[in-house]
């Protein structure tokens, strides 16, 4: 059993099984290999995964397009290797989340496949049908990836409807309000965390909490949400959800909800705003995010990230705005996807500079909520544009030099995807064999961060507010949990800047925690200090 609110110290490491390692040779990487692999991500500091989809699929959405809930697809292993993994994770002390994809499943799952046979089929309900889509402009429902496949509806020629799907015409949506499926769904909650699932992350969340809004029971999208909070609470106190729900910042406020929905809100704004900080040079962008993110409740909180495994969308953005930073980290066409968003890693968007690389993650940890680490960041993985879609960001993890990165013995097409070979980028330059030895790599600067926000508690758990540092350029945030202290200073700009560092209570000691350079011993009476370009300093102090 998990401290109740763990997921607000929690480290979280996010990767894909299919794509870390291959202990068995067919290309694929599995449960088995993650095993193995476990001691490298918690050595990293890490204390909870988020693992992608491992159960049978088609493939077409590298996992998102489930066929079956209760199994594990065969190119990763058994449902025994599920369990051994989580009872492995368990035993260092992992928590691991799970996810529960149930806005859509994919046209091969059998629920489908019966629905779609006939008008009269038991389960043509579970999914929605229409004589005819919408006419334009009058769909409330949008397409989320407007790309080739421009309608959320495409005909079934065996009977002439039309199904939903805000995805892929191969992910038909699943209706929420069917009170089949909201009894599956809570049955796979239970399958999962009998197994060991320590919380799920709620894939497309508004959408599912939307549709089943329709139900007789519920008064308002949010219902549901709580219905399934309470689900979880009632069967494991200490479990919590992760909800993917790419809002406008009002709305963020109701998935929390009074601390009865939603535990963690991946913030989709904060990594927005990030990377249109790095490209102004500025930390103004930082600070209005921080006036318009709602403050979660007590339970709740925001998981940071940089990039994960999708497009970084810039769809919150301002035109102006969005314009700038696809310029700054996306210079041509085929980096950038369905026309707000970019399909890069982080390293290869800052040009590989690792100044640049250190403050952003600096930055990452640093901001209010838990952070969290895409596979591959943290020795600075880069991406293959020749890919379909945001496949680019999807490579196998690069653990040496040797042939396929060491991700797996198998060759060509048998490689679930193709490691990076070539470039600034590939596994012959960057890999974890190289940069474990290596006391000045990306990887032993990460375990630094790492242990640092670890010794930082207050981040996570305390109280927080925006300090004026009299520079534009700098950011400087102050938390505190009861007299624990911690400051944060980092310089976005690429020029040295004046820090004004003034304490806003009486400070028993204040010490340096981590760097980007010996700053000397800060004192705890105002003062003024230099701060390097694309400088970072992490603070801690008690007070009096
Ligand atoms: C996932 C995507 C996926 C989509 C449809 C999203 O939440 O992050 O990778 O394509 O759901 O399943």
């Amino acid at each position: 059993m998990l401290r109740n609110l763990w997921y607000k110290s929690a480290i979280i490491y996010q990767l894909d099984v299919r794509t870390f390692f291959d202990s068995d040779g067919n290309g694929w990487g599995d449960f088995q290999g993650l095993i193995e692999k476990l001691d490298y991500i918690s050595g990293l500091g890490a204390t909870c995964i988020w693992l992608k989809p491992f159960n049978p699929s088609p493939h077409r959405d590298d996992g998102y397009d489930i066929s079956d809930y209760y199994a594990v697809d065969p190119h990763v292993g058994t449902l025994g290797d599920l369990a051994d993994f989580l009872e492995e994770a368990a035993s260092r002390g992992l928590a691991v989340i799970t996810e529960l994809v149930v806005n859509h499943t994919s046209t091969e799952h059998p629920w489908f496949v019966e629905a779609a046979r006939s008008r009269d089929s038991e389960l043509r309900d579970l999914y929605i049908w229409r004589d005819e889509p919408p006419p334009d402009g009058e769909s409330p429902e949008r397409i989320v990836f407007d790309g080739d496949d421009r309608s959320v509806w495409t005909k079934d020629d065996r009977t002439g409807q039309y199904y939903l799907h805000r995805f892929y015409p191969f992910e038909p949506d699943l209706d929420s309000a069917h009170p089949f499926l909201r009894s599956e769904i809570e049955k796979m909650i239970l399958y999962y965390l009998k197994l060991g699932s320590a919380g799920f992350r709620i894939d497309a969340a508004p959408y599912l909490a939307e549709k089943a809004s329709a139900a007789p029971e519920y008064d308002d999208a949010h219902d549901y949400l709580r219905d399934l909070r309470s689900f979880l609470t009632e069967r494991r106190p200490d479990a919590a959800f992760m909800a993917e729900a790419d809002v406008e910042p009002e709305k963020l406020d109701d998935f929390f909800g009074e601390g009865d929905e939603m535990n963690l809100m991946l913030n989709f704004l904060a990594s927005e705003y990030i990377w249109l900080g790095l490209a102004q040079g500025s930390a103004v962008p930082l600070r209005e995010l921080c006036d318009v993110l709602p403050r979660p409740p007590h339970s709740g909180q925001y998981a940071n990230f940089l990039r994960n495994h999708d497009e970084l969308d810039l769809e919150m953005l301002d035109e102006q705005d969005r314009r700038l930073v696809f310029e700054t980290f996306a210079p041509h066409d085929d980096m950038r996807i369905f026309g707000r968003g970019i399909r890069r890693r982080a390293a290869p968007m800052l040009n590989g500079d690792p100044r640049r690389i250190r403050l952003a993650h600096s930055l990452l940890f640093s901001m209010p909520g838990t952070p969290i680490i895409y596979y591959g960041d943290e020795i600075g993985m880069g991406e293959d544009l020749s890919l379909w879609e945001r496949r680019p960001v999807r490579l196998p993890m690069q653990w040496g030099p040797e042939t396929n990165g060491g991700f797996s013995t198998a060759t060509g097409d048998a490689l679930y995807h193709p490691p990076l070979a070539d470039g600034e980028f590939g596994y012959a330059e960057v890999n974890v064999a190289d940069q474990r030895g290596d006391p000045d790599s990306l990887l032993n600067w990460m375990r630094h961060l790492v242990t640092t926000r670890k010794e930082a508690h207050a981040v996570g758990h305390g109280e927080w507010h925006v300090i004026d540092t009299g520079s534009d350029a700098v950011l400087g945030l102050h938390y505190d949990n009861n007299q624990e202290v911690v400051i944060v200073f980092h310089n976005l700009s690429d020029e040295a800047s004046s820090v004004t560092f003034t304490p806003e209570t009486e400070l028993a000691y204040l010490y340096e925690m981590f760097a980007d350079d010996q700053y000397g011993h800060p004192e705890t009476e105002e003062h003024q200090f230099k701060i390097n370009r694309l400088g970072y300093r992490w603070l801690r102090g008690r007070t009096a």
